[in-house]
């Protein structure tokens, strides 16, 4: 089949495409992310229609496939996939580069080795040596890990072919290419097309694949947010350069539930998991000072408990500064409007802070309670009990509101020694050994805690 090629713009990160350039992508609005591209005419997507295609079958009568997973022996990672990885699917980690996606690869290729499945580790970033230094520095050389150092899809199937793994871990995605298409290395084109052909090769022989994808500042996957669509699970690694604290979740998930969060700590022997994470974020916390309370939070389906603080600051500044640091913006500038028209606590000409500490995100509603409980602290100076946890959400008339899971979060608090915690009204009775504080407002919440109306002014 003669190969036509024809120039096309593709849109860097959508992925969609115009006919001629222009400084905004047709597709998604976004500015400059229009790159000029050879693309080859592609076969049809699916399968083929008509003669041979799929013919319409009852959902009861469709034979279940076994979705046996095999676990990865990394327990953290194994927990974000419910389990570990599926014969045949393709999952897509994605993270900033440096944050530990191949560490954590070469860990679970080498433990499932370790069981004895053979595991196939593309290196198309790393040379065989580096690959081997690490693997012996983290004791993860075994009989059943095999490397290849490529970046040519060809010589990659070539060795799947001789190789024949149980599982194959490809790192990068964005940095293997398929000389059969026109374009260069980490283009869109390229990402996708050999992202489709592993996808392929996954789904005829079974294997369970791993696809390693950076991600760019933006936290969008470079380029082939296309990609997401293709593979079965995507997993997202973060955390922050300064901490050694790495978060695993799942984004989308074709196996199993996305909420589930891993936590692991960046150690000198690669990544250690962290079980209990209950207190991590409390390590460091002054008891006693005003601004600052404790938001039993939920990561999926763990409790996790997070110090939140507040800090007001007068300014001169004619557009006072509102800053939120690991909490949601929007629910920030909620809680203030909210504290002034119903609690009568204004703050006008001051720049208000607000964080949660420990470089964890808590942007559930559930610490709105909290993140107004800091700010009221912070302004009236009248520290919080230490022992006391606040979670709830503040709706625009003042009223607490309900929050999934209040149980667990309470039981997690309790076995971390809390003896105090405010809740919504509505939040069920619990026995965690805790005393219960079940404000309907916001301006009670303040009364309770020795803020009254009089100190808020
Ligand atoms: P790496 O897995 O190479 O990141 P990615 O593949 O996501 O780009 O890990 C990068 C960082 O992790 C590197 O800066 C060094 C650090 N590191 C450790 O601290 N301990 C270790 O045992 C290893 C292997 C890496
Ligand atoms: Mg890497």
């Amino acid at each position: 089949m003669a190969t036509r090629t024809r120039l096309v713009h593709r849109c860097s990160d959508c992925g969609g495409t115009a006919p001629r350039w222009s400084g905004r992508c047709p597709a998604c609005g976004e500015w400059n992310t229009l790159v000029e591209e050879a693309e080859r005419a592609l076969p049809a997507a699916g399968p083929a229609a008509g003669e041979g295609g799929a013919r319409p079958v009852r959902v009861a009568d469709v034979e279940m496939a076994e979705w046996r997973t095999r676990p990865t022996g990394v327990e953290e990672l194994d927990r974000v996939l419910g389990g570990g990885l599926v014969p045949g699917s393709v999952t897509l980690v994605g993270g900033e580069p440096g944050i530990g996606k191949s560490t954590l690869l070469l860990q679970a290729a080498a433990s499932m080795a370790a069981t004895g499945a053979r595991c196939l580790l593309v290196s198309a970033e790393e040379s065989g040596q580096q690959v081997r230094l690490r693997a012996e520095r983290m004791g993860a050389v075994g009989a059943e890990l095999w490397l290849v150092a490529e970046t040519s899809l060809p010589a990659v199937v070539a060795a799947v072919d001789e190789v024949k793994p149980d599982v194959l871990v490809v790192d990068s995605i964005q940095t293997v290419f398929d000389p059969d298409v026109g374009s260069a290395p980490g283009s869109v084109s390229q990402v996708r097309e050999c992202a489709a052909r592993l996808v392929a090769l996954a789904k005829a022989r079974g294997l369970a694949t791993v696809l390693v994808g950076h991600v760019t500042k933006e936290g969008t996957l470079a380029g082939p947010r296309v990609l997401e669509h293709v593979v079965d699970t995507v997993l997202s690694f973060e955390g922050e350069r300064h901490h050694s604290l790495r978060l695993l979740r799942a984004v989308k998930h074709r196996f199993g539930a996305t909420g589930e969060l891993g936590l692991f700590e960046m150690a000198g022997t690669g990544l250690v998991g962290v079980p209990d994470a209950g207190a991590l974020f409390l390590a460091d916390r002054r008891a006693g000072v005003p601004g600052s309370v404790v938001v039993p939070a939920m990561e999926g389906q763990r409790p996790l408990l997070v110090e939140v603080q507040g800090l007001i600051s007068p300014t001169d500044l004619p557009m006072p500064r509102r800053s939120a640091q690991g909490l949601d913006g929007g629910r920030l500038a909620l809680v203030l409007a909210v504290l002034a028209e119903r609690a009568g606590m204004t703050f006008g000409k001051a720049d208000v802070y607000a964080s949660a500490v420990g470089g964890v995100r808590v942007t559930e509603p559930a610490a709105d309670l909290p993140v107004a409980l800091a700010l009221a602290s912070a302004r009236t100076g009248v520290p919080l009990p230490p022992d006391l946890v606040a979670c709830g959400e503040v709706g625009l008339g003042g009223e607490l509101r309900q929050v999934a899971s209040p149980g667990r979060r309470l039981a997690e608090a309790g076995r971390l020694g809390f003896r105090r915690a405010m809740v919504p009204p509505s939040a069920p009775e619990v026995a965690a050994g805790l005393l219960i504080l079940r404000p309907a407002t916001l301006a009670e919440a303040l009364d309770l805690l020795g803020m009254p109306a009089a100190s808020r002014q």
